[in-house]
């Protein structure tokens, strides 16, 4: 296994949230997590040092890996800023609750004739905030889109201050969900590269690759930088 001239501390978010509504319900996304838990194993193998916070999954914590269990969208926040000051990547690649249940009910709740509704409340942009307080990190986020792929993801890296985003299209015939062979689009602040048929396995290599790059040319920019005055 190549082992990189830097090792980085790499902070990886990984798998759905739950957010309950009692103790047995709860809206999710589709995730089982394959692509965040096959980037924490391979920067591993790198030598890197990893910390893994996952939403619920099957998936086994990559040996080695420090992994944090969490469920809803808010401890997964809580757990990425715990994290985030010893950080020097962070990649988010979970696939976060955009909402959340306004009242949890602490006991299951009973089951009417009556239709119910469900008032949702926005959950935290675990993302979005880091985007804003990344300084000299770097920042790689995901975008499943089911049109304007190419628009709609540069728009995305551009608004959560982003380094690398990883694109991928979404429909009903097509999920990208679990294992198999998919395309993916990354873009950067140098431009895009489309990856067609490739495995999760291949593509969180492809993603590393990146990510030390951009470590490199980070350096290098600091050093002559530091050179300069
Ligand atoms: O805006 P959108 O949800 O499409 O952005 C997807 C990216 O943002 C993913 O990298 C995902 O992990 C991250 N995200 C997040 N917190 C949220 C929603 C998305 O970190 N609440």
């Amino acid at each position: 296994m190549r082992k990189p001239h830097f090792p980085c501390k790499i902070l990886i978010t990984a798998g759905p949230t739950h957010e309950h509504l009692d103790p047995v319900r709860f809206i999710t996304n589709s995730s089982t997590g394959t692509i965040g838990y096959e980037l924490a194993r391979c920067a591993q193998e790198r030598g890197h040092k990893v910390v893994l916070i996952s939403g619920p999954s099957h998936l086994e914590a990559p040996k080695g890996v420090k992994t944090v269990r969490v469920t809803s969208a808010r401890q997964m926040k809580r757990e990425v800023d715990r994290y985030f000051p010893a950080s020097q990547c962070i990649i988010c690649a979970a696939a976060v609750s955009d909402f959340r249940p306004a009242r949890f009910h602490a006991k299951k709740n009973k089951k009417t004739e009556a239709d119910t509704v469900v008032r949702l409340i926005k959950n935290p942009d675990i993302l979005l905030s880091l985007g804003r307080k990344k300084k000299g990190r770097i920042l790689v986020g995901f975008a499943l889109e089911t049109d304007n792929l190419l628009k709609n993801s540069r728009e995305k890296l551009e608004r959560k201050n982003l380094d690398l985003i990883i694109a991928n299209k979404i429909s009903l015939q097509d999920s990208p969900f679990g294992r198999g062979r998919f395309n993916y689009l990354l873009i950067d602040r140098q431009g895009r590269d489309e990856r067609n048929g490739i495995t999760k396995t291949a593509l969180a290599g492809i993603i590393l690759d990146r990510l030390e790059k951009i470590c490199y040319v980070m350096l290098y920019l600091y050093i002559l930088k530091g050179g300069m005055t």
